[in-house]
């Protein structure tokens, strides 16, 4: 890989040993990608060292060389080089006692929370970050983590970055460097299937419906959705996005007018032809449904989860406005990032949620964090992705739905929910 100059000397050690260890790391995983050069990024994201008992027993700087810069040498660890924000946390640091976690965890996540911020992270802790602040803009170089996120990034921002992991994202917060690779090049950014939608999609359902159903065909390709009859919202896009990124490993799609790489079908794939034209219509919708629910038999259903990826303030008030005056029988945890929070609660939201028996959580969510009320043997979902990795990773069979349907069976205990 080429270095400039600049990085030529963070290799030799000018600027410390972190800083030495991180450009080593850059430069290892840069090779093993093919790429020929890094890039400047002014905007990380990802987690601090590592969470759960691995980690016990270990200083923080130990953590953080072990995990983040993989040294098992412990070097001294400066300040973040630039913008860099924490995406993610096992835990709401409120609400930790009803989501199961121990004191010693709680105590051991806020020793390392405190020491994050203090080499400079912004503990925005939201898989959402461009709800919390963060929005990269056209053209910015990015490197961050967490799929949905990432897969929001590219395509309803335009910025540019790839999937990095806890290793890369740090190494680029300790450098301002990042490998110059993949959805960082223009030609890598263009489309490769072509999806016609052939039905006005308009609820935030139906978009994950799209998005689940698009993943699952292209898998880790980048789709272009052609015939949106009116624009979507943020929440559609986030819903869109991270569906897209579960079902299969989309990282960039285009909406031909809504997009800002799209404005015509022939921007969004360049000098490229489609290698597969594929439909979305009544059928295909269908299917991405019954590929989310048709396992689950139990309709009886005990917790009920919202808010992934992370809640924006329009999707807390329209579960505010299903909720005022009612009393769930299920379990409702409703996750939004923090700086989310502070407006709902301002707004008499995360009081109307309580007073129905349900709780406003931040921070984590129950894939992230293993975290969910004791006891849950069903669970219902208004997210294609948390629909999809919940089964898999707490084990409990777990119905998909809208908002409205969800909330229904939070009040009822019972899922009564399907296409309409
Ligand atoms: Fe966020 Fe958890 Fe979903 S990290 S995108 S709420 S799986």
């Amino acid at each position: 890989m080429r270095l400039a100059d600049d990085e030529k000397a963070m290799l030799d050690g000018k600027e410390g040993p972190a800083v030495q260890k991180a450009m080593e790391l850059l430069v290892r995983y840069g090779e093993a990608l093919g790429a020929e050069r890094l890039v400047d990024t002014n905007n990380a994201g990802g987690v601090f060292g590592g969470f759960g008992p691995a980690t016990r027993g270990l200083s923080e700087e130990e953590v953080f060389c072990e995990f983040s810069l993989d040294s098992t040498e412990v070097v001294e660890i400066p300040s973040m080089k630039i913008f860099s924000c924490h995406f993610e946390q096992p835990m709401d640091l409120t609400h930790w006692e009803l989501e199961g976690v121990s004191p010693e965890a709680l105590v051991a996540n806020k020793k390392s929370r405190a020491f994050a911020a203090r080499i400079g992270f912004q503990l925005i802790d939201t898989c959402a970050p461009y709800l919390a602040g963060n929005v990269p803009v056209m053209g910015e170089h990015c490197a961050w983590m967490e799929s949905s996120a990432v897969v929001y990034c590219n395509s309803v921002l335009g910025a540019r970055t790839n999937t990095e992991g806890r290793e890369s994202s740090t190494a680029a917060m300790i450098t301002g460097k990042i490998p110059y690779w993949g959805y960082h090049i223009d030609e890598n950014r263009l489309g490769t299937h072509l999806i016609e939608v052939e039905f006005d999609v308009q609820s935030t359902m139906d978009w994950g419906l799209l998005g689940y159903y698009m993943g699952e065909i292209v898998q880790d390709n980048i789709p272009v959705i052609n015939g949106i009859r009116r624009a979507p919202t943020l929440a559609k896009l986030k819903h869109l996005g991270a569906a897209a990124a579960s079902s299969g490993g989309v990282e960039m799609y285009h909406i031909v007018g809504t997009t800002p790489e799209a404005h015509t079908l022939e921007q969004a794939f360049g000098r490229k032809k489609p290698v597969q034209t594929l439909k979305f219509g009544k059928t295909e919708r269908k299917l991405a449904y019954d590929m989310l629910n048709s396992a689950n038999t139990n309709t009886e259903v005990d917790f009920v989860m919202l808010g992934c990826p992370h809640y924006s303030i329009d999707q807390v008030w329209e579960a505010c406005k299903l909720l005022e005056g009612k009393k769930v029988k299920a379990n409702l945890w409703i996750f939004t990032p923090s700086a989310i929070k502070e407006l709902a609660d301002r707004n008499g939201y995360t009081e109307i949620i309580a007073r129905s028996g349900g709780v406003l959580m931040t921070d984590t969510c129950p894939c992230l964090g293993r975290v969910y009320p004791k006891g849950t043997r069903i669970a219902a979902v208004d997210s294609a992705k948390q629909g999809h990795y919940l089964p898999a990773i707490l084990g409990f069979p777990t119905w998909f739905g809208s908002q409205e349907d969800c909330i229904k069976a939070a009040i009822t205990g019972r899922w009564e929910g399907g296409l309409k």
